[in-house]
């Protein structure tokens, strides 16, 4: 939504993805006394309990929330940095901590509730007595049909339906590591993940519904396994769950012998037990593939007790999950914030977690408000985004239904203050506590927030680091920047913590090079305290301790929360056989944050047209997903090069957000950006826009 500022007597249209660019300190906010009385963190000792001075042990409060099979020795083991290894010595279950153990007290309470994007089918129930029975047959099948051991890998390509949980904890079940793909990816982008991942085994599922459609999406496996084979590594089984059991929502050939219906195969595993394979505390849970600066995903490789431990912790102290609460969060199981706040920090506190299917504003903007008012949810999580998709779409819909939030969390994006005021004044009707949780795949779980019954509410800023996290900004120099000077830097973690992933699969090179080359004190040093771990985003400190992220500093672009690497969209573009060169740049949206604007050079002789423009936009989606879809491709007839012949996405990533494009003597060709100018933004000059940080920073390291 625009809004109108006055200024000096001229009045200026500002959209909301500018307003970040005039944050001024906001005012505090203070949680209620009615959430404070039943809050799970109220103890403001819990801050010297986290010290820097009970470190690392401070961590077996959170290890001890679980059920270990063989307790630790040693909390934390620096010996080979910055390969940190957690609760040493520990076995653990993740499948036992999340099903098994609730059964004595809370067999009979719901463990997920489902609810399908059609209104006319009801929401599902599936208690923990339920979830324990499907996780222990489809943990039976995976092992006696598929033979699969602990250390295996599967990847999992489906959408929002409880048979995804269901599959992942029959995995951990028996220490096979699972790696999910978000259900929107496309079967390429799915096919490169199952070859990195060397799985031999493909879970999906016939289909699901999205705006009202019922979505082929088996069809995306044959092209995964065309690829993975291409990349060299087959797929023996793939297993389909359908929405509609006994029927096909998909078109797509049906391989005997290779494609199985689970509906079909797991009768034969009814009623059966598997006991669950204690796991080393080290041992890979799962892996998460995400963007980086490079055109290829890295598989970031997730402990089972660290991991655990760290989702647990955070899920009852800064979630303030009880078993009591029925939590909903919005994200995607195929991200980590769904693994780690819709599945295994949830279950783990025997919470009642929500799985919704479709799209939030399906049929109408009320379906959220809705769905929490019917399963009376009490604890909503959900990004700027779709705040903002919701405020857009029905700003006065939430008053109209009788739900009362006491926590909403806000993650994946800078959230603009004034979106924040709406959701905590019209979503939370003023009654609910906000967190806005900053962290990354990466983390595991949250590393900056406030504690929701602690520290008042800023809005904009995600807070100090969480219990046991200990931030801090550092300027290219590796000096640290001062609380209060108001100065942008890169922010970094001083410190280990159970949550961080163990390093990238099968890239141990590239794990220390992104994330603590940059600012190591010493190669050789065993003292954490030398590794700092750079997180590649940007970020101030207020004199309250209080951080604002200001977003990527690399190459990759936050679209509505997801992460998407310019290289990758770069390469799909590629693919297009007129296409000579391609540039992809970040531009403001105001709903999505940000979004991706793509050039193009096309080879001599080939002429410009609307085919090619489709041709690209095709390319991008089926390479990687919808998501990536850019807002503009524009056709160019060269693109601006320094004299050693660098492409300068600065220049570009300045003319797509109307901002100054700097100094462009150097370049080898500076007549072209005006060319480029008049094509992108008309041939009137338009006023030039003081851009948020990151895209002021958008490659300026190239
Ligand atoms: O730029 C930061 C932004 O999202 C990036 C991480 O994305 P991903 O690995 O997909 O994980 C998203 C969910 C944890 C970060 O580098 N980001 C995440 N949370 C916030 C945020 N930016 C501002 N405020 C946040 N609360």
């Amino acid at each position: 939504m625009a809004r109108t500022l006055q200024t000096q007597g001229a009045v200026i249209e500002t959209s909301e993805a500018q307003i970040a660019v005039h944050w001024r300190e906001e005012e505090y906010y203070y949680p209620s006394a009615k959430f404070v009385g039943q809050a799970n963190l109220t103890d403001p000792n819990v801050v010297e309990r986290f010290s820097e001075k009970n470190f690392p042990e401070c961590f077996r409060e959170y290890a001890d929330m679980l059920s270990w099979d063989q307790y630790w020795q040693t909390t934390l083991d620096t010996s080979d940095p910055p390969f940190w290894k957690w609760f040493v010595g520990g076995k653990i279950n993740a499948s036992y901590n999340c099903v098994d153990r609730h059964l004595a007290k809370y067999k009979n309470k719901a463990a997920l509730i489902f609810v399908p994007e059609p209104e006319s089918e009801a929401p599902v129930s599936v208690t923990y007595r339920e979830l324990y029975v499907r996780v222990n047959e489809f943990a039976a099948l995976l092992r006696d049909f598929c033979g699969l051991k602990s250390g295996d890998r599967v990847t999992i390509h489906m959408p929002m339906v409880p048979e995804l949980p269901i599959s992942m904890l029959a995995c951990a079940r028996l220490g096979v590591i699972h790696s999910v793909v978000f259900g929107g990816f496309s079967g390429e982008a799915c096919g490169m993940r199952v070859a990195d991942s060397q799985s031999q085994v493909l879970i999906t599922m016939d289909g699901y519904y999205r705006n009202g459609k019922l979505l082929d999406h088996k069809a995306a496996s044959e092209i995964s396994l065309e690829i993975a084979k291409k990349e060299g590594q087959t797929v023996d089984k793939v297993l389909v769950w359908r929405r509609h059991p006994g029927k096909n929502a998909s078109a797509s050939p049906f391989v005997k012998g290779r494609d199985f219906f689970v509906d079909e195969v797991l009768p034969k595993y009814a009623g059966e037990l598997v006991a669950p394979v204690p796991m080393d505390a080290e041992a890979p849970l799962f892996l998460m593939y995400t963007s980086g600066s490079t055109g290829k995903p890295k598989g970031c490789q997730h402990r089972t007790g660290g991991y655990l431990a760290y989702v647990t912790g955070t899920s009852k102290y800064i979630q303030d999950i009880h078993p009591e609460d029925v939590y909903w969060c919005m994200a995607d199981i195929g991200w980590i914030t769904g693994h780690s706040y819709i599945v295994y920090g949830p279950l783990a506190l025997a919470a009642t977690s929500v799985i919704y299917e479709g799209v939030p504003t399906y049929p109408d903007a009320g379906r959220v408000w809705r769905i929490a008012e019917r399963l009376d949810v009490n604890i909503f999580h959900t990004s700027p985004t779709a705040i903002r998709m919701l405020r857009k779409a029905g700003h006065d819909e939430p008053p109209k239904y009788n739900y009362h939030f006491k926590h909403m969390t806000t993650v994946g994006e800078p959230i603009e203050p004034e979106v924040w005021r709406w959701y905590h004044d019209t979503v939370g009707k003023g009654e609910a506590v906000i967190v806005d949780t900053w962290w990354q795949t990466e983390n595991g779980g949250f590393l900056c927030s406030t504690k929701p019954a602690l520290d008042p509410m800023k809005p904009g800023s995600a807070g100090p680091g969480v219990p046991g996290i200990f931030p801090v900004i550092y300027d290219e120099n590796n000096q640290e920047i001062a609380a209060g000077s108001g100065k942008a830097g890169n922010i970094c973690i001083r410190n280990p913590w159970p949550g961080i992933m163990q390093t990238i699969w099968g890239d141990h090179d590239r794990f220390v090079t992104q994330y603590y080359t940059k600012y190591c004190k010493n190669r050789n040093s065993k003292d954490w305290h030398d590794w700092p771990y750079f997180a590649s985003d940007g970020a101030v400190l207020a004199a309250d301790g209080y951080f604002r992220i200001l977003g990527r500093v690399d190459d990759v672009i936050n679209v509505a929360g997801h992460r998407l690497g310019t290289k990758e969209i770069e390469s799909a573009c590629l693919t297009v056989p007129e296409v000579a060169e391609a540039a992809v740049v970040p531009v403001a949206d105001e709903i999505k944050g940000r979004v991706p604007e793509v050039y193009i050079a096309l080879k001599p002789g080939v002429q410009a047209s609307p085919a090619i423009v489709d041709k690209v936009n095709k390319a991008i989606e089926t390479m990687i997903g919808k998501i990536a879809r850019p807002k503009h491709i524009h056709i160019v007839p060269d693109m601006p090069k320094t004299r050693s012949g660098k492409l300068m996405r600065r220049v570009l990533a300045a003319l797509s957000n109307n901002m100054n494009t700097g100094d462009i003597s150097t370049l080898a060709n500076p007549d072209i950006v005006e060319n480029i100018r008049e094509l992108v933004q008309g041939k009137e000059a338009v006023a030039l826009a003081d851009g948020p940080e990151d895209l002021k920073k958008f490659g300026t390291e190239d």
